[in-house]
């Protein structure tokens, strides 16, 4: 239940987990399933524990991952008319993470006057509840209700519309689903739009392969520690003796589907052990378990994607360059 507001600001946080004990245990479905295929996979989730958080916020400043400087320059200079087109007094974000750029969305709609609520959800706790705290104190007046949980599994518990709604999805991590997730996780987000709701989607675009993995592949190795990061996390959550050294990272363009790879591969032959899971994982020299695509678009592509999901395009608003784009979308009429 929502508590009774008293003025304070405290009072205007909520927050719900629906992870307790379930992100271990959900990593050990993955890990069980995903290094015991012939070709080893794991989903990217598991990167964001709360070191992989800090080095996902120093990716984001680096000078090869123009991403989010693209996504921010057309927040700057289209905010208002997202505000004006919407009208939105609750701005729903989907891997809200420390909602940086979410801050210039809010001030636009708290500049036109409408804006009432903030709901971020994301799998990393420690980021939802300091998010929430600090929007608080920033926006006078704002309820934040925070859901701590897996945007795969827990958009029913994003509680319903009081008002006009944007669902945000920034990032460009709509693109680390491959097609057949990605279609499905449109139309579980289609599902909480009403007819007046918009979905305000970032996606990255095609573009020249050798910038696309300079993004992916820093000069100063912060894109594999956090890669390799994957693997502190097994060891730490399912006991396992993995030597994160022992992989190099790796990051190549997929040209035929038009999406970044991004790869852990073992430097030589070895054996881990996974205790929790009583298993042991063989890795050939050479083997490369896949961690993450990173999907690239084209304005075709992304409206074949929306109209799959029952979305129509608004608006398709790109940076300078062209490098990146954020598309404002609503039911399709
Ligand atoms: N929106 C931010 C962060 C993008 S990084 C930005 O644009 O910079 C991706 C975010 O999604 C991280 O904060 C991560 O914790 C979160 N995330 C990844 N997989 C998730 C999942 N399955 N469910 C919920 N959040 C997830
Ligand atoms: N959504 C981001 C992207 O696809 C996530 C990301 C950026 C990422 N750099 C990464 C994930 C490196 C894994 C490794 O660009």
């Amino acid at each position: 239940m929502p508590r009774a507001g008293t003025g304070l600001t405290r009072e205007s946080i909520r927050i719900d987990s629906h992870l307790d004990g379930s992100g271990s245990r959900s990593l050990a479905e993955d890990v069980l399933d995903g290094l015991t295929r012939p070709f080893k996979e794991l989903p990217p989730k598991h990167f964001y524990d709360s070191h992989g958080a800090e080095l996902f916020d120093r990716i984001c400043e680096l000078p090869e991952y123009y991403q989010t400087r693209a996504e921010r320059e057309i927040l700057e200079q289209r905010a208002e008319e997202i505000a004006e087109l919407t009208g939105a007094s609750e701005l729903v974000e989907l891997g809200s993470g420390t909602a940086a750029k979410t801050r210039v969305l809010l001030d636009a709609l708290s500049s036109a006057g409408t804006l009432e609520r903030y709901i971020p959800l994301d799998v990393t706790e420690s980021m939802v509840r300091s998010s929430a705290r600090a929007l608080v104190e920033e926006y006078p007046g704002l309820s934040v209700h925070g859901v701590i949980g897996d945007f795969e599994r827990h958009l029913e518990h994003i509680p319903p519309a009081l008002g006009p709604r944007v669902v945000a999805f920034l990032g460009g991590t709509i693109g680390n689903f491959p097609p057949g997730s990605r279609r499905r996780m449109l139309r579980g987000i289609a599902r909480l739009l009403g007819a007046e709701d918009h979905l305000l989607l970032g996606t990255d675009l095609v573009k020249d392969p050798r910038v696309l993995e300079a993004a992916y592949n820093d000069a100063e190795g912060v894109t594999a520690e956090f890669n390799r990061n994957v693997l502190r996390v097994i060891n730490r959550e399912l006991d396992a003796d993995f030597d994160p050294a022992d992989f190099e990272h790796v990051a190549i363009f997929d040209e035929h589907h038009e999406w970044i790879e991004m790869r852990l591969r073992a430097r030589r032959g070895l054996v881990a052990t996974i205790a929790a899971l009583e298993m042991d994982v063989r890795f050939d020299a050479g083997e490369e378990l896949r961690t993450e695509i990173s999907a690239k678009f084209t304005r075709e592509r992304l409206q074949g994607d929306l109209a799959a999901a029952g979305l129509e395009l608004v608006r398709w608003l790109t940076d300078a360059e062209q490098r990146f784009a954020l598309t404002l979308a609503r039911p399709s009429s």
